[in-house]
């Protein structure tokens, strides 16, 4: 009888300990998410189904999940939400697009977003962001798509973006980025569009060249080019003799 209860009560345990295990597992992208929308202002409601206490985020508006529940895409472009973006953003391991564009939303990009490996397309464009580019961002090699025009992003460009061989389109534009432009690896690709209006860009792309660095392509030292001989009258007509004669030559042999 005792040997009983101690079986069962073992054995509820352990199915209260695998339901809860399973339920925080299941939810750590939710929760990533709610953080999300705990930093948010959203004067349009776009966020009313992100409810937290369902099993997983994948029946909320604006999330898409693949067949295994793991959120793929996450797209708020022109939501009208104002805030911060949060370091859990980094947990949606399996993300494939973070469409945040056309908002307001303000505060730095989470150097975070560089775990986000599976990454395709980063849409920050037209918001507030402001702060570096984080060096992190390198890491994400299966980018496409980086935009983060239009914001007030400082400092550099890092060069670990210049290491995203997948990388198709760059728009960093109408930012206050400053410091040399990279041109090599991905960044060959790329034309000076991408890199416009920004307070302080140089390089090549740019046609400004850096600080320090030589011009680039300096064009040859100028060389007087020798004169060129105008032939005077005499010769002229010194030669003309010449061949006049060697025809009347000919012809006469010929007649
Ligand atoms: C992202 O990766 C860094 C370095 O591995 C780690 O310190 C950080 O906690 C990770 N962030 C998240 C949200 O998982
Ligand atoms: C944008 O966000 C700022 C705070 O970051 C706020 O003061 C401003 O009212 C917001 N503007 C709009 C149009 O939502
Ligand atoms: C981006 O910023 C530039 C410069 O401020 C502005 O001319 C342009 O209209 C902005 N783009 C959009 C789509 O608003
Ligand atoms: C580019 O990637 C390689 C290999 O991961 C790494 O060793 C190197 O430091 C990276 N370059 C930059 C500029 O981050």
């Amino acid at each position: 009888m005792v040997g009983e209860s101690v079986t069962t009560s073992f054995v509820v345990c352990l199915l209260i300990t695998v339901l809860l295990f399973h339920h925080v597992y299941a939810n750590v992208e939710g929760d990533a998410l709610h953080s999300l929308r705990a930093n948010l202002e959203d004067p349009n409601s776009v966020l009313q189904s992100w409810d937290p206490t369902l099993v997983n985020p994948c029946t909320w508006f604006h999330v898409t999940c693949n067949n295994d529940n793991s959120v793929i895409r996450v797209d708020l472009g022109n939501a009208a939400l104002s805030g911060t973006l949060v370091p859990q953003l980094g947990l949606l391991k399996n993300l494939q697009y973070l469409e945040l564009y056309s908002n307001n939303l303000s505060g730095p990009i989470p150097s975070d977003l560089g775990n986000l490996t599976n990454l395709v397309s980063l849409d920050l464009y037209l918001n507030g962001f402001s702060g570096p580019i984080p060096d992190t961002l390198g890491k994400l090699s299966k980018l496409r798509f980086l935009r983060l025009n239009n914001n007030s992003l400082d400092g550099p460009i890092p060069m670990s973006l210049t290491n995203i061989t997948s990388l198709q389109v760059l728009d960093l534009s109408n930012n206050r980025l400053t410091g040399p432009v990279p041109d090599s690896g991905s960044f060959s690709l790329f034309t000076p569009i991408s890199f416009a209006n920004n307070l302080a860009l140089c390089g090549p792309v740019t046609g400004r060249p850096c600080p320090g660095s030589p011009p680039f392509s300096p064009p040859p030292p100028f060389v007087q080019p020798p004169p060129i001989a105008t032939p005077d009258c005499t010769s002229v007509l010194q030669n003309l003799k010449k061949i006049l004669k060697l025809i009347w030559d000919s012809l006469k042999d010929f007649l």
